[in-house]
């Protein structure tokens, strides 16, 4: 199974995914300001696996920290969660786990600096072995909308590359594998920065489940052909009544599921679903530098001087939303009680 990320001798080691699929390389960091660059460069990108790279960081950084006393370690603790909380805007899961490392930190600070730090190494490796366990969850939840035979239409890459491991849209999509189901994923391309055709190919290849590359423009055509019987995205921020925030373009592909009768299934944690938001005109949507959008993989497209607009993420209504599937079960419309009916067993 590809490994996304790991912690390894007070490092954290991460395929970059930056040279990926012409190089598989794996970068020891040792700094935690490298940390936050590898987020924000996209070395490492999808929701969950920015979420275990910032509780990676966030150990990291609190392991070099040399203040002695409780306040002082303190201060730069919550300074260094606060330079984590800026790397990216959109996905939940980095809030989500900068406050996981908050509340542990805030419960073993009485037993001293020390315990603080092994405290927060041992939980950043947890969340991401937690990671894979959710997404086999998420895989084992999914699976049945599957048929044998299925074509399948997935957007940028919510695979294992974009968790600690194995996935969630294609979590699903290997679960269905693994169950002897044939299938076959339709990849789209993913402009601006090619998540699709770099990564998901990439590992759909590796895992040599069946897949066919298309440009993001193709989409619509296909469905109109009669060649895709269902799309299944991940997501970066779900709110409370199931509007979802993903790559920019699945909003598009699930407009065109819906004029073809053509179900849109989105798969991610409950660690994504952001309940202290109504609804998705609350999402923060991440603008990224415009150069992504004048180059292509440093090959000048477009005139220099060129106004860009470049949203990374979209909202999908969630009228267009089938189900969304998670570890703790499959939400279903109306999407609030549903979502609200998955976190039940776990509340505090
Ligand atoms: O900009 P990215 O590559 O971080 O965007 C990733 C996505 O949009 C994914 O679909 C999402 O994070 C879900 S990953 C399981």
């Amino acid at each position: 199974m590809i490994r996304t990320i790991l912690w390894a001798d007070d490092a954290v080691v991460l395929i970059d995914q930056k040279a990926l699929p012409g190089k598989v390389r794996y970068l020891t960091l040792t700094d935690w300001r490298d940390v936050i660059t590898a987020i924000k460069d996209l070395t490492i990108r999808g929701a969950p696996a920015i979420g275990v790279a910032a509780a990676m960081g966030i150990a990291l950084g609190t392991l070099q920290l040399t203040e002695t006393t409780a306040g002082g370690f303190r201060k730069s603790f919550e300074d260094l969660c606060k330079a984590f909380a800026k790397a990216r805007p959109t996905a939940r899961n980095l809030f989500w786990a900068i406050e996981r490392m908050q509340r542990l930190f805030a419960e073993v600070l009485p037993s001293g600096i020390a315990a603080v730090k092994k405290a927060l190494v041992e939980e950043a490796i947890a969340i991401g072995e937690e990671d894979i366990g959710i997404n086999r969850r998420i895989g084992l939840n999914g699976k049945a909308f599957i048929r044998d035979g299925d074509n399948i239409l997935t957007h940028c890459n919510a695979g294992a590359l974009a968790t600690a491991g194995y996935g969630t849209a294609l979590g699903v999509v290997r679960a269905a594998r693994e169950e002897g189901k044939r299938l076959h994923v339709y990849v789209d391309e993913t402009r601006p920065v090619l998540q699709g055709a770099r990564l998901t190919c990439w590992e759909l290849l590796e895992d040599r489940i069946p897949a066919t590359l298309i440009t993001d423009n193709m989409a619509g055509f296909l469905m109109a052909q009669g060649k895709v019987n269902l799309v299944i995205v991940g997501a970066d921020r779900i709110a409370a009544n199931g509007d979802t925030a993903n790559k920019i373009g699945t909003y598009s592909l699930a407009i065109l599921a819906k004029e073809h009768g053509i179900p849109f299934y989105v798969a991610a944690p409950l660690s994504t679903i952001d309940r202290s938001i109504a609804d998705g005109t609350g999402i923060p949507i991440e603008e990224r530098h415009p150069d992504e959008v004048r180059h292509l993989h440093g090959v000048r497209t477009a005139p220099e001087k060129v106004q860009v607009y470049n949203p990374a993420f979209d909202v999908t209504p969630h009228r267009y939303i089938t189900a969304i599937i998670t570890e703790a079960g499959v939400a279903k419309r109306p999407f609030g009680p549903s979502i609200r009916r998955l976190f039940k067993p776990r509340q505090k």
